[in-house]
């Protein structure tokens, strides 16, 4: 008996990284998965059937049920064909993964407007597509669960300056903000809908060359040369990430909704939302010379002098 017996879940961009090990979780739980992948690279160039059909393959092998989906996230057809695929071939969907995504990165005064405009496409507009087909059924039936992708990028936090991150934070975080506005829209229809600021080893973040060497170090019998970044590198394994997701999509989550979570190498944690941390408050429009007195003094209070 799995936690997920008799539901669907579409997992977009479930060919690799962190797609591929909820697929094999939710399928382990005993859900039919769609699983979704256009198969391109890293860069969002190129397409391949193939990661979607070998993760159909293992699920199948698993002693599962699964389809594959080639469509880009990236469209609204796209997403509108995903989300049939589930109902054409299980007859329903319950569970939503949003997760594919790709990087383009590039200092902001390079940036070209296609570089901005794919990443946004993928993530942001990939993300309200794929809900927005969701959710016709889910307001239907009246129950529903969708996991967002989004990243500890957006906040800032993580020391990543000059990494060219610009286009895809901006994304991460519009995934946040659509994240609790869907959980407000569908909380009536019985939907919940949270995110999950993920860190893990996949592809994206683990160099093609490191990638290479470390899948040659497997095939040797490599006994006690495993590297610390090898050994780095298996305790960020995805498959923390799919333990959470995949709970997130049981009964036993069904309080949570809005939420983001970070979730990584065994961590789990809730984000608090962002709070007004001091204001201040005039009956009529302030001058610039009031403000340029009293914000140091009130609502910058403590801020470095310089940045
Ligand atoms: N790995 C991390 O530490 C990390 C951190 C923060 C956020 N994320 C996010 O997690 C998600 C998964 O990333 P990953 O690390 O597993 O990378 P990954 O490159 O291994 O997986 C992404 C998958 O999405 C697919 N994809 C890309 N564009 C698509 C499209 N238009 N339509 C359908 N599929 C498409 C790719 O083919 C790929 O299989 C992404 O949204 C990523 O931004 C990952």
């Amino acid at each position: 008996m799995g936690l997920l017996d008799g539901k669907v879940a579409v997992v977009t961009g479930a060919g690799g990284g962190l797609g591929k090990a909820e697929s094999l979780l939710f399928a382990s739980e005993g859900a039919k998965v769609v699983v979704n992948d256009l198969g391109g690279k890293t860069d969002g160039t190129g397409a391949s059937a193939s990661p979607a059909d070998i993760v159909v393959a293992e699920i199948k092998r698993m002693g599962g049920e699964a389809v594959a989906n080639y469509d880009s996230v990236a469209t609204w057809e796209g997403g509108e064909r995903i989300i049939k695929t589930a109902i054409d071939t299980f007859c329903r969907i319950d569970i939503l993964v949003n997760n594919a995504g790709i990087a383009r990165n590039r200092m902001i005064f390079n940036m070209t407007e296609e570089e901005w405009d794919i990443v946004q496409r993928v993530h942001l507009y990939g993300h309200f597509y794929c809900t927005r087909h969701a959710c016709a059924y889910f307001r239907q039936q009246r129950s529903g669960r969708i996991i967002n992708t989004a990243s500890q990028t957006g906040l800032g936090n993580m020391g990543q300056a000059n990494l060219g991150l610009t286009n895809y934070s901006a994304a991460k975080e519009g995934v946040v903000g659509f994240t609790r506005t869907v959980a407000l829209d569908m909380a009536k229809y019985g939907v919940t809908c949270n995110c999950i600021r993920p860190m893990a080893a996949t592809r994206m973040t683990v160099s093609p060359d490191l990638q290479a060497a470390l899948e040659k170090a497997s095939q040797k019998d490599s006994g006690d040369t495993a590297t610390g970044l090898e050994a780095e590198i298996k305790r960020m394994s995805p498959a923390h990430i799919a333990s959470l997701v995949v709970y997130l999509a049981t009964d036993a989550a069904a309080n949570i909704n809005g939420k983001s979570f970070l979730v990584g190498g065994g961590e789990i944690g809730l984000y608090s939302e962002p709070e007004i941390a001091s204001s201040i408050f005039k009956d009529g429009i302030w001058t610039v010379q009031e403000l340029v007195d009293i914000m140091p003094r009130s609502v910058t209070k403590g801020l470095p002098a310089s940045v």
